[in-house]
């Protein structure tokens, strides 16, 4: 059905940048600019620096692993966004949550797209104020659909028949445990059967899917003409049609077939929303390059356009990753190098899949490279490795540092700050680690490292 449906070719992959297979990154170069936060230098003696604050010395301070994140680089992207979408466009909060990125993105003036009951609950704990909250999910309970009603989030993304169920009941006066009168904003999440050339585990556009009504099914017509029958009793609004495809997506061409799907809803209805979710890829390693959201957003415009859809029509997104991927970075201490003869050095961290399972579950590439010499050739191949009890433990498969990595090293990792923190767990009882925001040469702890004592918090002794 589309250009990107075919299997791709081994480099294809690489430079497509999907999780599914990690590029290499070559070796002796120096760790490419572009994959680090904008405001990084490095200073006289080879450090680098983001937000003015020199790592190397952060990472003494603070302790490792740590998160370390530019924040005018955030909020740069936050804008881009919004200029480029304009008002309702959301950041996708799954991508890295805590208060003070939801009070960013929210100042920034974004909406944020919060996608389960313990996103919204720090959204709104952030002081996001309701109506700026979209709220999304597959299996949206009752409690769910029943706190966002209450605070009155923004718009609800309905994404099954059995949400419609629930929300019949809780907009219903005679039954709702809720005080009314309750009229959201929904908009009809559709899987338009674009498929996009990514990991399997983040492609969603397929008809084959759990997300979403299918097109091709009836079931999108179907959801949709239940949800007129509720706004024909005052119920709630049907405002427009959403679409996500995937994630980490390189090209452009899928996001304009969703457009072609989503018109055929949009137009006929004359419904004043259509949005086309996240998903826009970034560049993770050396080769890659990916779509700015200012040319995201034109080509899904100009794709508006072509399918007839009226110019009145507020056309909006969703983007996670790219809001934050490239802000962040995570510094590490090597605590043990070491070389297993005839096949490779292994360089062990003090952390690993619990901070960062992307490697571990979509294969994913990234680089490492030494902070007290960000410029320096990486001539040795090592294999950057966590401390948890597995061998697939792996943070860069194929890594390539200076020579003169040692035990002690701080150690780096760019290109962290998507889908890293938001993922990270406790396996083996590692304290998950602090967050840090830079900028103007200061840091400042946006979430504290975990304690020893944080780790039995929710045990009943
Ligand atoms: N909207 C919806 C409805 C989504 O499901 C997602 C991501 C987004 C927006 C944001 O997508 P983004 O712009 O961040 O690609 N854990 C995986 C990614 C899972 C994405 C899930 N949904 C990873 O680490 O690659």
């Amino acid at each position: 059905m589309n250009d990107t449906a075919r299997p791709p070719g081994p480099n294809e992959t690489a430079r497509g940048g999907s999780p599914g297979v990690a590029p290499k990154p070559g070796p002796n170069d120096p760790v490419g600019w572009n994959l680090l936060p904008e405001s990084a230098t490095v200073d006289d003696w080879g450090h680098l620096h983001v937000g003015g604050v020199d790592v190397v010395e952060l990472a003494r301070e603070r302790g490792t692993p740590l998160f370390v994140y530019d924040e005018d680089h955030l909020r740069a992207r936050c804008r881009e966004a919004r200029d480029a979408w304009g008002d309702g466009v959301a950041y996708a909060t799954k991508a890295f949550l805590c208060l003070a990125m939801a009070r960013l993105a929210h100042e920034e003036g974004l909406c944020l797209d919060v996608s389960t009951g313990g996103e919204l609950h720090v959204a709104l704990a952030a002081g996001v104020p309701a109506g700026r909250l979209v709220l999304h999910g597959n299996n949206k309970s009752i409690l769910e659909l029943a706190a966002a009603l209450q605070a009155g989030v923004g718009r609800i993304v309905v994404d099954s028949f059995d949400e419609i169920d629930r929300l019949e009941r809780l907009t219903d006066p005679r039954v709702s445990p809720l005080d009314g009168p309750l009229r959201p904003r929904v908009l009809v999440r559709v899987t338009p059967g674009v498929e996009v050339h990514t990991h399997e585990f983040v492609r969603t556009g397929q008809l084959d899917s759990k997300f979403g009504f299918g097109v091709a099914s009836g079931d999108a017509a179907a959801a949709i003409a239940r949800l007129q029958g509720l706004e024909r009793a005052g119920r709630l609004e049907l405002v427009g049609v959403h679409a996500h495809l995937g994630s980490q997506v390189f090209a452009l061409a899928p996001f304009a077939e969703a457009v072609d799907v989503l018109a055929t809803f949009v137009a006929p209805l004359e419904l004043p929303e259509l949005v086309v979710g996240g998903g826009l890829g970034v560049a993770y390693v050396a080769g890659e390059e990916a779509p700015s959201l200012a040319s995201w957003a034109s080509s899904v415009r100009e794709a508006c356009t072509a399918a007839g859809v009226a110019p009145s029509v507020r056309v909006t997104a969703e983007p996670g990753r790219s809001i934050v991927a490239t802000a962040g970075l995570t510094l590490y201490t090597v605590g043990t190098v070491k070389d297993v003869a005839g096949f490779r050095t292994y360089v062990a961290v003090d952390g690993g899949m619990s901070d960062n399972p992307r490697p571990v579950l979509y294969g994913s590439g990234y680089e490492t490279f030494l902070p007290r010499e960000v410029a320096a050739t990486r001539p040795r191949a090592i294999r950057l490795v966590g401390k948890h009890c597995e061998t697939g433990d792996v943070v860069v498969s194929e890594g390539w540092v200076p020579e003169d990595l040692m035990v002690g090293d701080v150690v780096a990792t760019p290109v962290t700050g998507a889908y890293g923190y938001s993922m990270a767990s406790n396996y083996n009882k590692v304290p998950r680690p602090e967050v840090v925001f830079v900028a103007g040469g200061q840091a400042r702890t946006v979430v504290r490292r975990e304690t020893l004592d944080d780790l039995l918090r929710l045990d009943v002794p």
